[in-house]
């Protein structure tokens, strides 16, 4: 069975190889739907698209087995590409291209270590650049 790690959560759980990773956070009680560097996670926790990959509140880093999750398909990657009608995740995936996926598109298929409400440097060495 693949193991998650939750890294700011400091979680571990064990989860069927396959697994929805929104769904398998979710349900270890963790809010992986984020807002605007922490603003806003209160109320997308409920506000948010249900897993239909158009709100990109649910955007997590893999930090490490970036190999054991799915590919992104078409729909994730127009909604990290696509800055209307909600620029935030289109600017939080600056810099995070290797690492940043939708949880709710994300299929677990082996150990992977998560980051949940990775922050969006505006001022970041790299971002106007
Ligand atoms: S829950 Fe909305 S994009 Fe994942």
């Amino acid at each position: 069975m693949p193991v998650v790690k939750f890294v700011k959560e400091q979680k571990e759980i064990n989860v069927p190889a396959g697994s929805n990773l929104r769904t398998v956070a979710l349900n270890a009680g963790i809010n992986v739907h984020q807002g605007l560097n922490g603003i806003g996670a209160s109320a997308n926790r409920y506000f948010n698209c249900k897993g239909l990959g158009q709100c990109g509140t649910c955007r997590v880093n893999i930090v490490k087995g970036m190999e054991n999750v799915n590919s992104p398909g078409m729909v994730e990657k127009f909604r990290f590409k696509c800055p209307v009608p909600d620029p935030i995740p289109a600017l939080a995936y600056i810099g995070h291209e290797d690492t940043m996926r939708l949880s709710c598109k994300t299929v677990v298929n082996g150990d992977i270590e998560v980051e949940t409400g990775p922050e969006l440097d505006l001022f970041g060495e790299n971002f106007f650049s």
